[in-house]
């Protein structure tokens, strides 16, 4: 089964960039069409409606451009929004939460960290999946500001530096033995949360299960390309500059008002 079409990606902002990156490297030759929604972020502190109307917004720019699946590449977006995506459209929709599973089942401490917005912490999808594992202390912070900084460049601050401290030193003082990163923007601060975690404590993202998740529904539903060279184009809705430095001269970026 062929199918040429690329595939769709979204994210409030640039933190997506790190599904796209595992999901790049896991199909190298699939077209991809990646939206920042950056004017709108961060999405973590609205309010399900208006976090669904983005998605919609979103969704309906990449069908414009014939996208095959979406990608939803924000845990804010999918743990508030893709049960009403799956019921509006027909195209399929793989999403991104916090991996409190893998986790949990790993854990020798039986506590474990989850940073996240707060729309992920706060919504029925995280509760639901957090409630499957009454044997473990989940300690949950929401990571303030820490979107910001990232779409803003700030990646090396002082200021995220003092923010990270302040979120994961009660978590290590609470016994934590995994951190669980739930929001794609986070993997672009894993080399500053090892300076802080002690050796022991393990950091976990979704983005290769994402990028696996994609493999399979290529594989089963969708198709994959049967084209040798992939073409990746990035859309933001502000300045390019910061996706541009992430996402390297390689890709074309452009500036939409999507
Ligand atoms: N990257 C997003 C996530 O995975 C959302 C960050 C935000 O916009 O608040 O949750």
């Amino acid at each position: 089964m062929d199918n040429n079409k690329p595939i769709g990606i979204f994210d409030s902002g640039i933190g997506g960039t790190s599904i796209w990156n595992a999901i790049h490297h896991l199909l190298p030759n699939e077209k991809t069409i990646y939206l920042a929604d950056s004017r709108n972020a961060p999405y973590g502190q609205k309010s399900k409606a208006e976090i669904i109307a983005l998605c919609i917004k979103n969704t309906d720019y990449l069908l414009q451009m014939d996208c095959k699946l979406i990608v939803v590449a924000c845990n804010t977006a999918t743990t508030n929004a893709i049960k009403e995506l799956r019921e509006k459209y027909k195209i399929p929709f793989i999403g991104i939460e916090p991996a409190i599973k893998p986790a949990a089942l790993s854990s020798k401490t039986k506590v474990i960290g989850i940073l996240a917005t707060q729309g992920t912490l706060t919504s029925d999808l995280f509760n639901k999946t957090a409630e499957k594992f009454q044997t473990i202390k989940i300690i949950e912070q929401v990571g303030h500001g820490l979107v910001q900084l990232i779409e803003a460049g700030d990646i090396n601050s002082p200021e995220m530096d003092e923010l990270l401290h302040s979120y994961l030193q009660p978590m290590i003082t609470a016994g934590i033995d995994y951190l669980v990163l739930g929001c794609s923007h986070y993997p672009y601060l894993i080399p500053q949360i090892q300076k802080i975690l002690p050796d022991h404590i393990h950091i976990i993202d979704s983005g290769e299960a994402v990028a696996r998740q994609t493999q399979n529904l290529l594989k089963k539903e969708v198709g994959f390309t049967n084209q040798i060279a992939s073409k990746n184009l990035f859309y933001t809705n502000t300045n390019p500059k910061v996706l541009k430095e992430i996402v390297g001269n390689k890709h074309d970026v452009f500036e939409k008002n999507f």
